[in-house]
């Protein structure tokens, strides 16, 4: 007889990770049920486990995890609710729900004395939450960046290395299942953006709803974006960070061009990178596998350990304030770039105008972007060049695409 019993709510691409990872440890622990949704499946294990009710777990006395690994965020807030009203310790890989909810979390979690785990939900197999909560807990850090989304990396560089067309990179993105079932929220930037809310959380102990941070992704990237970032030998990275600018937080979702100089330049694929920066350990990288069946379900595994240890996140808070004031660097291109809020820029120290395509590079408050990229024309593209955390200093270039 096991000492853990698990109830796991899904058995997909992650739930079956979790499952065969298990079995290869000596951890003792069981999955003694499995709620899933589709009666018409084969599932690869006993028939005698599965259940379609989630009270089949929920009620069941001897479970004391609850692992939630289903896709659907509304669901799945509601199972996890109940699983720590129930004084179950719970284990999810669902960022969007816990960034969006993360305030009723905590609180859930404090009122019960019952923890709630979930690195298997920021940058699939990289370590990040428990180093944060953990081993950075004595750093000062100062910046933490990088690329938390595997499929817009994926297309990214299918669209550099081997000059496919955006379509054709999303549709091979979507068939070796690195994107999401709905891919707006890879390559609009909000799977990142939910991920850097929770570390928001865990590093600067600051809570930031999603909502309040500013994304924008690469679903308007063009070839004449390509051609201007390779011609000065950069790429367009996906970047999510967030940083200290005087004593306020910035965070922010955006392509970023990025030179080869950069740790994240060299990032490919599917591939997670998490760059972070302290005063006392100066510049550290983590790279790996952000999604797939068995990085992640290690990472849950992980989780499920931890818990057996009685492992909980301690939830540092903080006064942080957060500064959307800050002035940075943008290119924006799009077909018609007259036809852009000219007034929403600080400074501008560039143009270029062409027959069906023409861009700007200029500076502009972080909190005008919305309303520029939701003024302009619908094929609008947006890139940072620099934040106060430069990536790269576009104005040094020798602009040859432009004469
Ligand atoms: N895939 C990755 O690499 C990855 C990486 C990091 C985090 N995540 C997160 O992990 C979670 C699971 O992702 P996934 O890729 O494993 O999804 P998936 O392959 O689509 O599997 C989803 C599973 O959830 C079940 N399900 C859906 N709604 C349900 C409900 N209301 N009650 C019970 N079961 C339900 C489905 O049942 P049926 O089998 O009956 O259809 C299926 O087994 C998501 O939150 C995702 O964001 C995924």
């Amino acid at each position: 007889m096991s000492k853990y019993k698990i109830g796991l709510f899904g058995f997909g691409c992650v739930g079956q990770g979790l499952y065969k990872t298990l079995a290869e440890n000596s951890l003792d622990a069981e999955i003694v049920k499995v709620c899933v949704k589709n009666k018409n499946k084969q599932r690869s294990i006993d028939n005698d486990r599965i259940t379609y009710n989630p009270s089949d777990i929920l009620n069941d006395d001897q479970i004391n995890i609850v692992v939630e690994l289903i896709d659907d965020p509304q669901a799945a807030l509601d199972i996890v609710r109940k699983a720590l009203k129930s004084r179950k310790a719970v284990v999810t890989a669902n960022k969007k729900m816990v960034a969006e909810n993360l305030d009723e979390l905590i609180a859930l979690q404090k009122e019960y004395e019952t923890p709630l785990l979930y690195e298997g939900a920021v940058c699939g197999s990289i370590p990040i939450i428990r180093n944060l909560e953990d081993y950075y807990a004595s750093e000062h850090i100062s910046e933490i960046k990088g690329i938390f989304n595997g499929s817009s990396n994926y297309i990214l560089t299918k669209l550099f290395q081997e000059g496919k067309s955006y379509e054709e990179a999303l549709g091979e993105a979507q068939a070796n299942g690195f994107a999401e079932s709905d891919p707006t929220l890879d390559v609009g930037g909000f799977d990142p953006k939910f991920k850097l809310s929770i570390i928001l959380q865990h590093a600067f102990g600051l809570r930031l709803h999603p909502d309040n941070i500013f994304n924008w992704g690469i679903q308007n990237i063009t070839d004449s974006d390509i051609a201007f970032a390779r011609e000065r030998n950069l790429k367009i990275k996906l970047l999510a960070k967030a940083y200290y600018n005087g004593d306020s937080l910035s965070a922010v979702v955006a392509p970023h061009f990025i030179d080869s100089q950069n740790p994240l330049y060299h990032v490919e694929n599917e591939f997670n990178c998490v760059l972070i920066n302290g005063k006392f350990a100066s510049n550290q990288t983590l790279i790996g596998k952000g999604a797939g069946s068995l990085p992640t379900g290690l990472a849950v595994l992980s989780d499920v350990v931890a818990l057996t240890q009685g492992y909980a996140y301690r939830y540092r808070s903080s006064d942080h304030k957060v500064d959307t004031s800050e002035l940075v660097e943008v290119y924006l291109s799009a077909k018609d770039i007259d036809a852009i809020n000219w007034t929403a820029f600080d400074t501008i120290s560039e143009k270029y105008v062409g027959n069906d395509y023409g861009y700007v590079i200029g500076k502009v408050a972080l909190s005008e972007l919305s309303s520029l990229l939701s003024n302009g024309s619908p094929d609008t593209n947006l890139v940072f060049t620099s934040g106060s955390q430069k990536e790269v200093e576009i104005p040094s270039l020798t602009y040859s695409y432009a004469s």
